[in-house]
């Protein structure tokens, strides 16, 4: 797309996220465009999934509004703060943020950094799913890092994430969320959060880190049709008013800190927290591998982060990547 074509779809969901009507001419004004042009532009923002009501001698409008990414506010919370992340980028429209941020990686590897984007056109979840993100309505962004330490010594890390989070959003969800081993954030069986995390390299002397999360925040029931299991919004739970703004900061910030006990204290530090916060630590789970289901009560995890199983064979260890965890009652 045009740069352009771009910068006006920004002012224009600018123009329309306080949620009130417009008409089409002073949109069209503002612009410096004709109303055809204004129709066009907003059928273009409908695809990024975004409600817009057309009412003839009114306008147009996005009902209830949007709040949308403030760049400046991001930008002043993580650069003076952050110890990993030196730069952040706010996009109205990408394909992944993932994709984005390993694609700027090997332009340009260097300093720690942030993409957030406001929607994805082809947003990337765990085992080639994909991530539904309609615009302005949930939490999509990912954190690159380069480290000197090779892919051997990562064990954990991105179950270390997943601890840190639901840890550090319990404290706003009065402990309502709880961890699926390895990486599924839920609510009473709900998605609430996902994490990806691809890390490339060597595995002895350095590696580039990309960790992606996805955090449903306000999205309609409508725009999460598609997803293939029950999943709950991050506003409904909140016990006090956040924002969405405010929210991401905290959240990026947390990252930050998870990342930098990773680093300097290893998988260990994070290990002690699984009982409290894993969605069926002490119950009977089914471990679906490529040779069938396993079934038996989840016991923990191991220094790697390896799933421990006691079952009527003893005890079992698995990997992620190669298994995927039911809970008994669900299947
Ligand atoms: C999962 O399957 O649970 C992981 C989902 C991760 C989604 C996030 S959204 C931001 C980043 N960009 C992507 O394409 N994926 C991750």
């Amino acid at each position: 797309m045009k740069k352009t074509s771009l910068m006006r779809l920004q002012k224009l969901v600018r123009l329309l996220s306080d949620g009130e009507f417009h008409s089409g001419v002073f949109l069209a004004g503002v612009l410096g465009v004709s109303r055809t042009a204004v129709w066009k532009l907003i059928a273009k923002l409908q695809t990024w999934q975004i409600e817009i009501y057309a009412v003839r001698g009114k306008g147009y409008k996005i009902p209830g509004g949007l709040t949308l990414i403030d760049r400046d506010y991001l930008t002043e919370q993580i650069t003076n703060k952050a110890k990993l992340f030196s730069q952040i980028e706010v996009l109205p429209t990408i394909d992944s943020t993932a994709s984005y941020l390993t694609r700027s990686w090997q332009r340009q590897p260097g300093e720690g950094r942030i993409c957030v984007s406001e929607h994805q056109t082809a947003g990337r979840g765990r085992k080639g799913r994909a991530w539904v993100s309609p615009f302005g309505a949930n939490l999509y962004f990912s954190l690159g890092l380069g480290l000197p330490l090779g892919l051997s010594a990562l064990g954990g890390l991105s179950l270390a994430v997943g601890i840190g989070l639901t840890k550090f959003l319990n404290q706003y969800c009065a402990d309502k969320v709880s961890l699926k081993w390895p990486n599924d954030l839920l609510v009473k069986g709900q998605k609430l959060a996902g994490i990806l995390v691809e890390a490339s390299g060597d595995s002895n002397d350095h590696s580039f880190l990309n960790i992606g999360i996805g955090i449903n925040w306000d999205m309609r029931v409508d725009d999460g049709g598609n997803i293939d299991q029950p999943w709950v919004n991050l506003k409904s739970l909140l016990t006090n008013a956040i924002d969405r703004n405010q929210i991401l900061a905290l959240i990026l910030l947390e990252l930050d800190s998870i990342l930098s006990e990773y680093i300097e204290q290893g998988f260990e530090s994070f290990r002690h927290d699984w009982a409290s916060q894993s969605a069926f630590y002490g119950q009977p789970v089914t471990i679906h591998t490529h040779n069938g289901p396993i079934s038996g009560i989840e016991v923990g995890i191991d220094k790697s982060g390896a799933l421990k199983l006691k079952t009527g064979n003893g005890e079992k260890i698995f990997f992620s990547g190669e298994v995927s965890l039911r809970a008994v009652y669900q299947n």
